[in-house]
C-alpha cells in the first residue's frame, strides 16, 4: 500500500510562521514579548538537546526565552525557590521544568509547585484534571502535537479503534483522554495497552490508529499492524550511531521500514511527532502570554 508520510517538520514550520505572525501583531500593538523559561537539571544528553532546541524555536517565533541550568547535585529546596521566583516574575508568561529529574528530587512535588496558570507543560494536576473533563487548560505538548497532526492531515477519528501503547503521564494517559473526548480529533474508541497487557498483538491488529509511546526502539512490527492503519510513533530513544556528528541517532518505537507499507499514514522519526511537541509548547506559551486559558 502506498503510505502517506506525516510530515511533522513541515506542519511545525507552518505553525511557527502562524505564531510568529501573532507575536509580531502583539509587539506592533505595544504589547509584551511572550517569555518562556526552562529549568534544566544535570546533563542528560537528550534533555540538553531538547532544551537547546526549545530556546532556538522561541527565537524563531520572536519569544524571549530564559534557560536556568542547575547541576544534578541541586537540592529540592533550591529548585523550589527558583520555581517560586518564576511564579512571581511577571515577565515570565510560562515555564517548564525539564524531566526527568535526579532521583533525590520529587518530580511530583516540583510539578505541583508550579503555578498552574504558568504550567505550559500541562503537567500540574489542575491542568490534567481540567483537560480530562474537557475544560480549557494547558494540554501537554506531545499529546497536543499528535492531535494537531491528525487534524492537519484530516484523519478521521470518530468511531475508530485507537490503541495507545504506553501509559505515561506525559503521553499515554493524556493522549488517550483526548482521543476519547466528544470532539474532533476525538470520539474514538480508545484502548490503552502497557507492559502487562495480554494479547497486545491481537489488540493492535484491530486498531485503525496506533499511538506507539512506550519508549522501546522498533517495538511495533508489521505483524502487529492491520492494512490501512494510521501509525503515530512517539519514540525518541537515542541510540549510538557512527553516521552522525553527535554519535547518536533518534530511534522510534516503530519498525518503520516494515510497518510503513501497511499504513495509510505514518509519522517518521525524526521529523514526525518531535517537532510538533516543541510547537505545542510555543502555542501554550502564546496562550499564557495572551491569558486566554486563565484570565487572571
Ligand atoms: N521530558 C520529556 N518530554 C518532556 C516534556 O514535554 N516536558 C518536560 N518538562 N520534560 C520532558
Amino acid at each position: 500500500m502506498p503510505y502517506n508520510l506525516i510530515d511533522g517538520k513541515a506542519i511545525a514550520n507552518q505553525i511557527k510562521t502562524e505564531i510568529a505572525g501573532e507575536v509580531a501583531e502583539i509587539i506592533a500593538k505595544g504589547g509584551k514579548r511572550p517569555h518562556l523559561a526552562v529549568i534544566i537539571v544535570g546533563h542528560d544528553g537528550g534533555s540538553e538537546a531538547y532544551v537547546a532546541h526549545k530556546a532556538k524555536s522561541c527565537e524563531q517565533v520572536g519569544f524571549r526565552s530564559t534557560t536556568i541550568a542547575f547541576e544534578d547535585t541541586v537540592g529540592e529546596s533550591e529548585l523550589l525557590k527558583e520555581i517560586d521566583s518564576l511564579n512571581n516574575n511577571a515577565d515570565v508568561d510560562g515555564f517548564i521544568v525539564q524531566l526527568p529529574l535526579p532521583k533525590h528530587i520529587s518530580e511530583q512535588k516540583i510539578i505541583e509547585a508550579i503555578d498552574y496558570r504558568k504550567d505550559v507543560d500541562g503537567f500540574h494536576p489542575i491542568n490534567v484534571g481540567k483537560m480530562s473533563i474537557g475544560l480549557p487548560s494547558y494540554v501537554s505538548a506531545t499529546p497536543a502535537g499528535i492531535l494537531e497532526l491528525l487534524k492537519r492531515y484530516d484523519i478521521a477519528t470518530a468511531g475508530k479503534n485507537c490503541v495507545v501503547i504506553g501509559r505515561s503521564n506525559i503521553v499515554g494517559k493524556p493522549v488517550a483522554m483526548l482521543l476519547m473526548q466528544k470532539a474532533y480529533p476525538g470520539d474514538a474508541t480508545v484502548t490503552i495497552c502497557h507492559s502487562r497487557t495480554k494479547n497486545l498483538k491481537e489488540i493492535c491488529r484491530e486498531a485503525d490508529i496506533i499511538i506507539a509511546a512506550l519508549g522501546r526502539p522498533e517495538f511495533l512490527t508489521a505483524d502487529m499492524v492491520k492494512e490501512g492503519a494510521v501509525v503515530i510513533d512517539v519514540g525518541t530513544t537515542r541510540v549510538p550511531s557512527e553516521q552522525t556528528k553527535s554519535g547518536f541517532r533518534l530511534c522510534g518505537d516503530v519498525k518503520f521500514d516494515e510497518v510503513a507499507p501497511k499504513c495509510s499514514y505514518i509519522t517518521p522519526v525524526p521529523g514526525g511527532v518531535g517537532p510538533m511537541t516543541i510547537v505545542s509548547l510555543l502555542r501554550n506559551t502564546l496562550l499564557a502570554a495572551k491569558k486566554e486559558i486563565y484570565p487572571t
